[in-house]
């Protein structure tokens, strides 16, 4: 019988042992069993009435159903094996399935089934050895009946079940090995398992779900066990103090969780272990001395705890590590007395946020295999060192947040890094002066370059033109430091360039009209061609409004497009042809001197977000073709010598009066002063503006453009607004951990 192989989706995984062995094993045998009865009756009429084939992509119709597509039988003509994933199966799992009384292995995964399990859904199903319903729409509580104890493998995760898991669900499955119940609803206390029942348990996931309360002990007695991940619940308590003896595990991973107390010494005695991941947590205290006894170790992700003091010596001595990450905790010591010369299979190392002080660690440039490498917002101290050039793979660096000197020679030595395609090296080097003029003099440095970060160093000088040279350069960020002269024109031939930030220098001269040729800015398809990779360590934000909603920021794509040229001297008009750059969702000028008309070519930027051009000496009236610019959430025109009466009837009475104040001559909602009643002779003025209550004089017609206005205003503004606001904070916050992240 042919079964398609075609649905296995093997997890990628940082074990090398596959969980889903069950599976491959029936597939290599199911192929032999090919003589036996035909099909029972009963069984086949089981089948035909469990599921709704018509819609399925089943083909059952030939005479025996133990030639079914899926269907495996006994010797006796009985149905043992249904193997259905991704067959599109849908509508709920029929009672008539139960009749399946020989059905040993029940694969359904990958399917639409939905509604919910009846409480008896294991009574007859006596002789199920392994079932996996995962990735369906399945909801409501767990069956009352337990599986039977003849049970291998449950598979429920990715559906919807909810409600509490009864205690007893376990209790009679001696054979159990993995339990997967991830990515569910489940609330309550993980259920306790006794391995005293379940000897043979390998693998239990209970993440992503709603689970409270403590980790119940009796792990201790699970000799077998090698995965424990209960991760993104609200798990409180410690870890459970019987953990180190299941000595058999290989991955405990209990990310985003509310766990405290500290992190036992003796979890040295898992030396089996591969991955440790506890970040998000409210972990406490040292290190564990001998933690380097752990040899097998890969990942220790520890992120986000209250950790401190100093890493033990014997960490350096966990060999096989490929990601250290030690981020936003208390840890702190001189890191240079470590010696990091082991550690050559380390790809990720992140200290970011700790209390580290001393020069930066030279025997961190022996990590060979580094690719990633953050250890900003610590106190180091020093210069960047030749070495660092040993680290060939080294693509994302960034150091911001130490005090470090001498800004000439770090970039004279990270030009040469070939593979450097992110630099953060914000607020260093206080008070240089910014590297310019032969620094990339016969060599192309710099060559993979995308994004540089030389934020709040204070660095005078001007935009260095060594830039024009950083073809690959996406994000500028230069914000924050002395530097003065014009902005380059040729910043628009960068053909990636989408993230310009000079604000808060002192920058003089016009808006360059060459920046409206920005490729990146122009056209979607210059916009796709540039790189959209993952970043190679994710950045973590909070969320504005206080919860601590942690978020996460991978991908580059997400890198809002944006020109902030905010706190700086620029003069002259905006140039029309800023309309070109349809891309952009955020622009920032205020701040300057610029003056003239707002061009009304503004309004085909659709994407904007953002728009502040709050003090200048802008004059004029307020194009009212801005009100075309849906997405805008934050607008601002303050404090200019803006006229006339704000377009009404659009969304830009949506934003308070302290957007448009300091205009003496601009009018009408939302400011709180009404505009002059006009006289035949101003129709010249208002050409080109359609307000209803121009063309009559009856105050009827005033009151009802007015409360129109103010009603399609409320919906069409205020609704998307209220909604967007969140997503708003979001923004900003998204974009101040952009900058963030060329911050830090
Ligand atoms: C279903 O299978 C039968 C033979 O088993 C075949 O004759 C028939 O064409 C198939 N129908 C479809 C729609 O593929
Ligand atoms: C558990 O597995 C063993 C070995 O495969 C088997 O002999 C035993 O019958 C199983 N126990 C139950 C309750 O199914
Ligand atoms: C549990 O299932 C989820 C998908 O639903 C999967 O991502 C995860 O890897 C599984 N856990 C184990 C231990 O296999
Ligand atoms: C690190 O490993 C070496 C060699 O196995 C051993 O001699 C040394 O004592 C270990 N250091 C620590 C601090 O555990
Ligand atoms: C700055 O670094 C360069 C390159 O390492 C070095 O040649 C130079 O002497 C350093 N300058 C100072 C003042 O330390
Ligand atoms: C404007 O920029 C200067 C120079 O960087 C800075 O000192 C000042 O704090 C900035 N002002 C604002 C309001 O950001
Ligand atoms: C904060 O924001 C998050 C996500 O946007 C939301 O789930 C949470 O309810 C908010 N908290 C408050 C206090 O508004």
């Amino acid at each position: 019988m042919p079964l398609s192989t075609r649905t296995m989706a093997v997890q990628p995984s940082h074990l090398t042992k596959s969980y889903f062995l069950p599976l491959f094993i029936l597939f290599i045998t199911s192929g032999i069993s090919t003589t036996h009865a035909a099909c029972s009756k009963m069984d086949q009429q089981s089948l035909l009435s469990s599921f709704d084939i018509a819609s399925s992509s089943l083909n059952w119709s030939s005479n025996d159903c133990c030639r079914w597509e899926g269907i495996t039988c006994d010797m006796a003509g009985r149905v043992t094996h249904l193997l259905l994933p991704s067959k599109r199966l849908k509508g709920v799992i029929s009672p008539s399935l139960g009749n399946l009384t020989h059905l040993t292995h029940l694969y359904l995964s990958h399917n639409i089934l939905s509604g919910h399990l009846e409480a008896g859904f294991f009574l007859s199903l006596g002789r199920l050895q392994i079932l996996d319903l995962s990735y369906n729409l399945l909801s409501g509580e767990l069956p009352l009946s337990p599986p039977p104890s003849c049970i291998r493998v449950v598979d429920l995760s990715s559906n919807q079940f909810n409600g509490k898991t009864p205690s007893s669900f376990l209790q009679r499955a001696w054979n159990l090995s993995n339990l997967n119940v991830s990515n569910n609803l489940l609330k309550g206390q993980i259920p306790s398992f006794k391995c005293s029942y379940s000897p043979f348990v390998r693998s239990l996931d209970f993440s992503h779900n709603d689970f409270s309360g403590i980790i119940p002990l009796g792990l201790g007695n699970c000799s077998k066990l090698e995965l424990f991940r209960a991760g993104f619940n609200n798990l409180l308590g410690t870890l459970p103090s019987d953990i180190h003896k299941a000595r058999a595990l290989e991955e405990v991973s209990l990310p985003s969780n509310k766990l405290s107390g500290t992190i036992d010494e003796n979890i040295v005695n898992l030396t089996n272990l591969i991955i440790l991941d506890l970040n998000f947590n409210q972990l406490s205290g040292a290190l564990p001395l001998h933690i380097g006894k752990l040899s097998r170790l890969k990942l220790i992700i520890l992120h986000f705890n209250n950790l401190e003091s100093y890493l033990p010596t014997s960490l350096m001595n966990c060999s096989s590590l490929t990601e250290l990450n030690l981020g936003y905790n208390q840890f702190e010591g001189d890191l240079s007395v470590l010696n990091f010369s082991k550690l050559t299979k380390l790809i990720k190392l992140d200290l970011k946020n700790n209390h580290f002080t001393g020069p930066l660690p030279i025997s961190v440039y022996s990590c060979k295999s580094l690719i990633a490498l953050r250890l900003s917002s610590n106190d180091l101290e020093g210069q960047i060192q030749h070495e660092i050039l040993s680290l060939k793979s080294l693509s994302f660096l960034s150091l911001s947040y130490n005090r470090l000197s001498n800004v000439t020679g770090a970039m004279k030595i990270l030009k040469d890094c070939k593979s450097l395609g992110v630099l953060i090296l914000t607020n260093n080097f206080l008070g240089e002066e910014m590297p310019d003029g032969d620094l990339m003099v016969g060599s192309s440095g710099f060559q993979n370059l995308y994004i540089i970060g030389l934020s709040s160093c204070q660095l005078t000088g001007k935009v260095p033109v060594w830039l024009s040279k950083l073809e690959k350069l996406k994000g500028l960020d230069l914000s924050f430091n002395r530097l003065t002269g014009p902005i380059p024109g040729w910043l628009g031939t960068l053909p990636s360039l989408s993230f310009i930030n000079l604000q808060s220098n002192f920058i003089s001269g016009e808006f360059p009209k060459e920046l409206c040729r920005l490729q990146a800015l122009r056209s979607e398809k210059a916009a796709t061609q540039t790189r959209h990779g993952v970043i190679e360590l994710p950045v973590y934000y909070q969320s504005v409004n206080g919860s601590v909603t942690r978020l996460q920021v991978k991908y580059l794509s997400n890198m809002p497009t944006l020109i902030a040229l905010r706190n700086n001297s620029l003069s002259g008009n905006i140039p029309r042809d800023i309309g070109q750059l349809q891309l952009l969702q955020e622009l920032n000028i205020g701040f300057n001197k610029f003056s003239g008309n707002i061009p009304h070519q503004i309004s085909n930027l659709r994407k904007l977000e953002i728009l502040d051009l709050s003090r200048n000496h802008l004059s004029g009236e307020i194009p009212a073709s801005l009100s075309s610019l849906s997405f805008l959430s934050s607008f601002s025109v303050a404090y200019n010598n803006l006229q006339g009466q704000i377009p009404l009837g659009t969304q830009l009475q949506g934003f308070n009066a302290t957007a448009f104040e300091g205009n003496p001559g601009l009018c009408g909602s939302p400011l709180p002063n009404k505009c002059p009643k006009k006289s035949p002779g101003d129709s010249d003025t208002t050409k080109g503006r359609e307000d209803a209550h121009d063309s009559g004089n009856g105050i009827p017609w005033l009151q009802i453009s007015v409360s129109l206005g103010f009603i399609v205003g409320f919906w069409g503004v205020c609704g998307p607004l209220a909604l967007s606001r969140s997503w708003r904070y979001a923004y900003f916050e998204f974009f101040s951990s952009v900058v963030d992240r060329f911050v830090r």
